[in-house]
């Protein structure tokens, strides 16, 4: 057993949480004043059965390293620290260490020969099609996992299964062990030192589109960034980093000759990122694809890298282009030009709020300034804060010392102080992935929605992919080991779905509805705009042939619709 599972198998969250806050017993679980946001009535609720907690008042949630996080103000890899001393366990330093990196590096040169060799055909053709050429095989570390159950078992068997285990090499399934890389482009995952501390693998086709390493000795997701091994010099000499989401982004700028590229692998960036990259660098443009850039876990990201210290701006691709399409497309220069353009955070930040909500109508100015309120506690620059307060005034029309009492105030539920605090309402999403993360959908409604994660917000996509890829892996994640280390907002909403009680008599009803407002509903709707579109440009063609086709399938959408309503 590794030492984070072994911490995690050995704390006991309600002895945790208790040396902090008052808890109460209800029913199975525990009630406390929540010591995250002023709180007359016990808002936080604490599950042992579930190793989550979650404050039904504020939001906060989790499982026992993040509580420890927030309420000792540390970062993950302290946590850590700090409970493994208190438990007694050992966390594995020194020659441990430097032999489980020597077993990553074998397993590198496995998937490299793996890629050179006849099985690999498939993946070269890969990704020189996707302009990575043969020269940045070798820099990059890039590989081939072949498809056999037991092709790396057997070519690093020496180190022995268990070491292959530790290091998520390999998974326990139940007729044995096997590799848990098969079929995929592989990419190493380097510290900034270059050792290989972890791998991603892409498929070519199918979900989970890519499997990363789980937390091992060597490698705690959040506190890595991909690339920057060979960025930390260009990083260093420019004072500046651009950050993108992926590892194909980082490959191709470097190769573009926009050496300071790193990425945070698809999750928002940590404050153990952001400490990483201040050590190089004074500022840094944030480069993700345009959606991405203004949802509310990339602006969280951006305020950690501010409260570490760095500039941070903001660039604009053109819309549908992430910087690896863009650069192979445009060209280095044009990506330069791009960068240069960078907006500063503050704009960007009033610019993103601007675009998400409708600021002519109470309801858009409301709802932008509850997302500003959100993050505010995060912003703890006087001066940003004003900066901030200005811009947001002029943009809502409101007098600044409103908004400024806006973001100040502390969402509480009702206070009264003996009463249970409301019932939330968990929305259909909450609730499909509530249901998933129970292992309650069947197969093929899990594919569909796999097949359509973008649908999740930013938070449940990070957990969803999680627990997809530790399933593609024969594993079956407990939902507490889902959220060790993933972003905050993650952890609290998910801790949220799960520990809501549902008082209601029939779940199958519950979980059919869901699906039916999360997936299907808006799928429908989709696909009958599109229809209608098409239709409109049938008729101004005067294709007869069309417009009955088209109008056809509109009734049959139209009949699909009314029966899911019906059903509900
Ligand atoms: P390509 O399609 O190979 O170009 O990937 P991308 O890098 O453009 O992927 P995308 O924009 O979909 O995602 C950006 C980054 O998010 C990836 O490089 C990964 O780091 C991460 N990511 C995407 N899909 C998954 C997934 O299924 N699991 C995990 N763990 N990370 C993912
Ligand atoms: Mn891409």
């Amino acid at each position: 057993m590794g030492a984070l599972e072994e911490i995690k198998a050995r704390v006991n969250l309600v002895d945790l949480i208790g040396r902090y806050v008052v808890l109460k017993p209800a029913g199975k679980n525990y009630k406390a004043r929540c010591p995250f946001h002023p709180d007359d009535t016990p808002s936080l609720m604490v599950s042992p059965e579930k190793g989550l907690w979650h404050c039904f008042g504020c939001g906060a949630g989790g499982d026992a390293i993040g509580f420890l996080m927030r309420i000792e103000r540390l970062s993950f890899a302290e946590a850590l620290a700090k409970l493994a001393q208190e438990l007694g366990v050992e966390v594995r330093g020194g020659e441990g260490r430097s032999r489980l990196l020597q077993v990553n590096q074998e397993a590198l040169r496995y998937f490299q020969r793996g890629l050179l060799g006849p099985e690999g055909e498939k993946a070269r053709a890969y990704l020189l099609s996707r302009g990575l050429g043969e020269r940045l095989w070798e820099r990059w570390g890039l590989g081939y996992a072949p498809p056999a159950w037991d092709g790396l078992l057997r070519a690093l068997s020496r180190f022995g299964v268990q070491t292959l285990l530790e290091l998520g090499l390999a998974v326990a399934g139940e007729r044995g062990p096997y590799d848990r890389f098969r079929d995929r482009v592989m990419f190493a995952i380097r510290d900034e030192g270059g050792r290989v501390v972890a791998f991603a693998g892409r498929a070519f086709e199918g979900e989970p589109k890519y499997l990363n390493t789980p937390n091992t000795p060597l490698f705690t997701k959040g506190t890595v960034l991909y690339g920057l091994d060979l960025a930390k010099e260009a990083i260093r000499r420019r004072g500046q980093a651009v950050v993108v989401e992926g590892y194909t982004d980082v490959i191709s700028l470097h190769a573009a000759g926009i050496e300071e590229a790193v990425a945070s692998m698809g999750t928002s960036l940590t404050p153990d990122q952001a400490r990483l990259l201040s050590r190089y660098a004074e500022e840094v443009v944030i480069a993700y694809d345009r959606d991405a850039a203004g949802e509310a876990s990339a602006l969280r990201g951006m305020l950690i890298l501010r409260q570490a210290g760095l500039r941070v701006r903001v660039a604009s691709l053109p819309p549908g282009e992430d910087p690896d399409s863009f650069v192979r497309q445009a060209g280095g220069e044009a990506m330069r030009a791009v960068l240069g353009q960078a907006q500063p955070f503050q704009k960007f930040f009033l610019a993103a709020l601007a675009s998400r909500h409708d600021l002519s109508r109470t309801e858009g100015k409301e709802a932008a300034l509850r997302e500003a309120q959100a993050l505010w506690p995060e912003i703890t620059s006087p001066a940003l804060r004003l900066e901030l307060l200005t811009g947001l005034a002029s943009l809502l029309s409101l007098p600044p010392e409103e908004v400024q009492e806006a973001l100040r105030g502390v969402r509480r539920p009702v206070p009264a102080p003996e009463r249970e605090p409301a019932e939330p309402l968990l929305t259909p999403e909450d609730l499909v992935v509530r249901f998933l993360l129970e292992g309650k959908l069947p197969d093929p409604v899990v594919s569909e929605l796999l097949a359509e994660e973008e649908r999740f917000c930013p938070a449940y996509r990070e957990v969803v992919r999680r627990w997809a890829e530790a399933r593609a892996a024969g594993e079956r994640p407990a939902p507490a080991d889902l959220l060790t280390g993933v972003s905050p907002e993650a952890a609290a909403r998910t801790a949220r779905a799960l520990l809501t009680e549902l008082r209601v008599p029939d779940e199958a009803r519950v979980l059919e509805e869901a699906l039916a407002r999360f997936l299907y509903l808006p799928r429908l709707t989709r696909r009958m705009e599109e229809v209608r579109a098409a239709l409109r440009e049938a008729e101004a063609r005067a294709d007869g042939e069309a417009v009955r086709r088209l109008s056809l399938e509109f009734q049959h959408l139209c009949r699909q619709r009314l029966e899911l309503l019906r059903k509900r």
